[in-house]
């Protein structure tokens, strides 16, 4: 764990992003620090987290960062020690992990990591936090799923499970704490090129696909707008917003060969 203070930021409102190295959570930090929120950035160890620290730092926020792998229970307890002893205002569960791969390709760590990362932490830091939030006089909870939840995916198979676990866990929430002044939010963000992988993968896909691209810059933008709004589930962009419509109209069946015949040929394409 680090700390980088400076004089100006709101010293009672933190702001905790998980997997804030890079991609949306990046992206999601540095607009909360703009929205005049101090900072608690997590992700693993060597990521440059100081560097993110540092250009935060210097929108005039205090920013303190922990590095850790999520994947490991007691890790988590770390986390939850450090974190506690700041006033949480907003958690973002961003950490994710995915891909797409035969199955017979998958090692037991790739399905695990994403059972441990997408779900167990997830649940675990926010149930860990519930208490912190729930001293705060509003507080905000935003879980990252993705269009992936909205069926099921041949050759992605775990991750659209673990999003839509998100996507289940998230609207309980919501339900269970909407009398405790805390808002949760679920967004289900569309393709985003946030990495070198993940851009290749995109690429493979139809035009529709890339058609759905939204800068990370605006997603984040819009997701928070959306959070602060209280809305429940956010979409973002015309394009998976008619996806989405899409999706619910077709039969299971269907929606679930089209899908995963586009998978497969974005694997077989890069094998
Ligand atoms: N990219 C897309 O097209 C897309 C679409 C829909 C939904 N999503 C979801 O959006 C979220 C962000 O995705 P992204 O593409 O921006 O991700 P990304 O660029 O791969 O970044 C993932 C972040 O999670 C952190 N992380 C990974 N494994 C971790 C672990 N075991 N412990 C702690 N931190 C860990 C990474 O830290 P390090 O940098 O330290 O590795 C990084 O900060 C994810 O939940 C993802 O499933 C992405």
């Amino acid at each position: 764990m680090s700390t980088i203070n400076s004089n100006m930021g709101n010293d009672l409102n933190y702001a905790l992003i998980t997997g804030a190295s890079q991609g949306l959570g990046k992206f999601l930090a540095l607009d909360l620090a703009k929205r005049n929120y101090n900072i608690l950035l997590v992700a693993l160890p060597n990521e440059n987290l100081n560097i993110l620290a540092s250009e935060i730092k210097d929108l005039n926020v205090n920013v303190e960062f922990f590095e850790t792998d999520l994947t490991k229970k007691e890790n988590i307890l770390s986390l939850i020690k450090w974190a506690n002893t700041f006033p949480i205002e907003v958690l973002i569960n961003n950490a994710g992990c995915g891909g797409s791969k035969y199955i017979n390709d998958a090692s037991e760590d790739y399905i695990d990591n994403i059972i441990l990362l997408n779900i167990r932490a997830t649940s675990l830091i926010t149930k860990l936090l519930i208490p912190n939030l729930t001293q705060q006089p509003k507080s905000y909870i935003l879980n990252i799923s993705s269009m992936a939840a909205f069926s099921p995916i041949g050759y992605k198979t775990v991750y659209p499970a673990s999003k839509k676990f998100i996507d289940f866990f998230s609207l309980g929430l919501h339900e269970e704490l909407k009398s405790k002044n805390v808002t949760v939010s679920v967004v289900y963000p569309g393709p985003m090129k946030t990495n070198p992988d993940v851009s290749q993968r995109i690429e493979e896909q139809s035009k529709f696909v890339n058609a759905g691209v939204i800068e990370l810059e605006d997603v984040a933008r819009i997701s928070l707008n959306k959070l602060f709004a209280g809305k429940t589930r956010i979409i973002v962009g015309k394009l998976n917003k008619f996806s989405r419509i899409i999706l619910a109209l077709l039969p299971l069946g269907t929606k679930i060969k089209i899908l995963s015949k586009a998978v497969k040929k974005e694997i077989d394409a890069t094998k």
